[in-house]
């Protein structure tokens, strides 16, 4: 039996009450009934229940931001507003009648309904003296009479504020019937899926890092040409943030080693040490992996322990992160001398450049237990972590494979930075995600988030696939 809401793309507004809790289980039975629902939540919304439950329930991303366009550039509130069949507000709070009723569109929520022509229903939920003051009853009346809302009007029960009176969220059946009521005899207004808002592209993860400790390098490395001017380049730091914000959502402990950026960056959520040249982020990198305090810390490791003490055979060389993402853009070359005055304007000038160190190659060299010139003189880490690299290519992806063996990676993600869907500061990216065993994985055009969970897709499965030797060690590590 088909359900009543069939073929039906319903958004379902939620906004900041108590009542939030519930808008999930109003979301199954929405979905229950048939209908492709989409979740928009008021930034107090987001504040009781988090998106990623909404998320994995609807499949779809939810609009929370309302200045964040969609990963295809659409702007998502219009892209709902033209598609919806209905749009519900529920629970609605006091302030959203208010702002709604005046017109106001300062939220995804409000923005949605003033710019659909879909039918709109509100629940309201709130405190007994909030639903009964005169200018709640004036905003529901004007709702009502003016835009032509339903409005499903809240029961009388036990309320947050510990009274019992009006104010409860109705109950959920009684507003999935008036979403029926409200879209019964008109056509469904955007059939074709592409006029939607995305689905989201591929299945929301399970929490497979928990206890796992991964280490994310992000953004673009700056080399001093003078105390004002730096040698850099494009990258946003926004697939590296993506893949940190993928991980924490996974349940991993994360450290990020973020050179510049231009995004936000989840400091409330990990570890971020943030650096400006190649030779702070190596810096950074061996002091946060292996102890160790930069420079000529990998030659120094041989014959020491791989956690720090240097000399002697190491009885043990724990692994102090399971993973590292190197998706940090790092330069490849630097000015030999950066003085340290400004350098004045004059006929020209030629700069001098040497190469960097090739930051993922010593690591891997490292982890692996080789000194710099490939040999065997100290003990590989245990468990072995997963390591990572990213490859920018101009063009052909032709020299990833090579680029995979010189690093000794486990994982290669290669794009082609020309390609305007995947370039520099794009929501999206096309990728081919090689591995060491001679895979390769050529993924369609992704969200940045959505190529982030491939990868650590990929970590997860390399990490799964370590022999018991190999695991020894892990978890007692990361807990500490
Ligand atoms: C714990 C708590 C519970 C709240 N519950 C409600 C509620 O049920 N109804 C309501 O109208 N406001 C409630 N509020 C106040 C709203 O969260 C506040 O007015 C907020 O600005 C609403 O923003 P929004 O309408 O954009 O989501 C509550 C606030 C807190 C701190």
């Amino acid at each position: 039996m088909s359900g009543r809401l069939e073929g039906r793309l319903i958004a379902l507004g939620v906004t900041g009450s108590i009542a939030a809790y519930k808008a999930v289980e109003l979301l199954r039975l929405l979905t229950a009934e048939g209908a492709d629902v989409v979740v928009l939540l008021s930034p107090s919304a987001t504040r009781f229940v988090g998106p990623l439950t909404f998320a994995a329930l609807s499949r779809h991303a939810v609009e929370s931001e309302l200045m964040e366009l969609l990963p295809d550039g659409r702007i998502g509130h219009i892209v709902i507003a033209d598609s919806a069949d209905a749009v519900v507000v529920a629970p609605a709070t006091a302030h959203w009648l208010g702002a709604m009723a005046s017109g106001m569109a300062g939220d995804v929520v409000t923005a949605t309904c003033l710019a659909t022509s879909a039918p709109v229903i509100a629940a309201p939920a709130m405190d007994g003296d909030m639903w009964r003051h005169p200018a709640t009853s004036g905003n529901v009346e004007r709702l009502r009479t003016a835009f032509g809302y339903t409005v499903v009007e809240p029961g009388s029960g036990p309320l947050a504020s510990g009274q019992s009176g009006i104010g409860r969220l109705a109950d959920l059946p009684l507003i999935v019937d008036a979403v029926v009521a409200a879209v019964a005899g008109r056509p469904v207004r955007a059939p074709d899926p592409a006029a939607r808002p995305p689905r989201v592209d591929g299945v929301v993860r399970e929490p497979d890092l928990v206890g796992r400790h991964v280490v994310v390098t992000a953004g673009g490395t700056r080399e001093p040409i003078d105390p004002v001017r730096y040698i850099g380049n494009r990258s946003s730091g926004r697939m590296g943030v993506a893949i940190a914000e993928a991980a924490l959502d996974r349940g991993a402990r994360v450290t990020l080693i973020a050179a510049a950026t231009s995004v936000a960056l989840p400091d409330d959520r990990a570890a971020v040490i943030p650096v400006e040249t190649t030779g702070e982020l190596r810096a950074a990198l061996l002091a946060t992996l292996f102890g160790g305090a930069g420079e000529g810390f990998g030659d120094a490791m041989a014959g020491g322990a791989a956690n720090g003490a240097g000399g002697g055979a190491p009885e043990s060389a724990t692994a102090r992160f399971d993973a590292l993402v190197m998706a940090a853009a790092v330069s490849d070359f630097r000015p030999t001398q950066a003085p340290d005055h400004k350098l004045e304007r004059g006929a020209g000038m030629t700069l001098e450049l040497e190469p960097t160190p090739d930051l993922l190659a010593e690591v891997s060299r490292i982890t692996h237990g080789l000194d710099s010139t490939g040999a065997a003189t100290r003990l590989a880490l245990v468990p072995a972590p997963v390591l990572v690299g990213f490859a920018a290519e101009t063009g052909s992806l032709d020299r990833a494979p090579d680029k995979l063996r010189r690093k000794g990676v486990d994982l290669l993600v290669a794009n082609d930075v020309m390609d305007p869907d995947s370039g520099f500061g794009t929501e999206t990216n096309r990728v081919v995600i090689l591995d060491a065993d001679g895979g390769r994985d050529e993924l369609p055009l992704l969200s940045k988030r959505e190529v982030a969970d491939r990868v650590l897709d990929g970590v997860v499965a390399r990490m799964d696939a370590r022999t018991p030797a190999e695991q020894t060690g892990a978890m007692s590590e990361v807990s500490r």
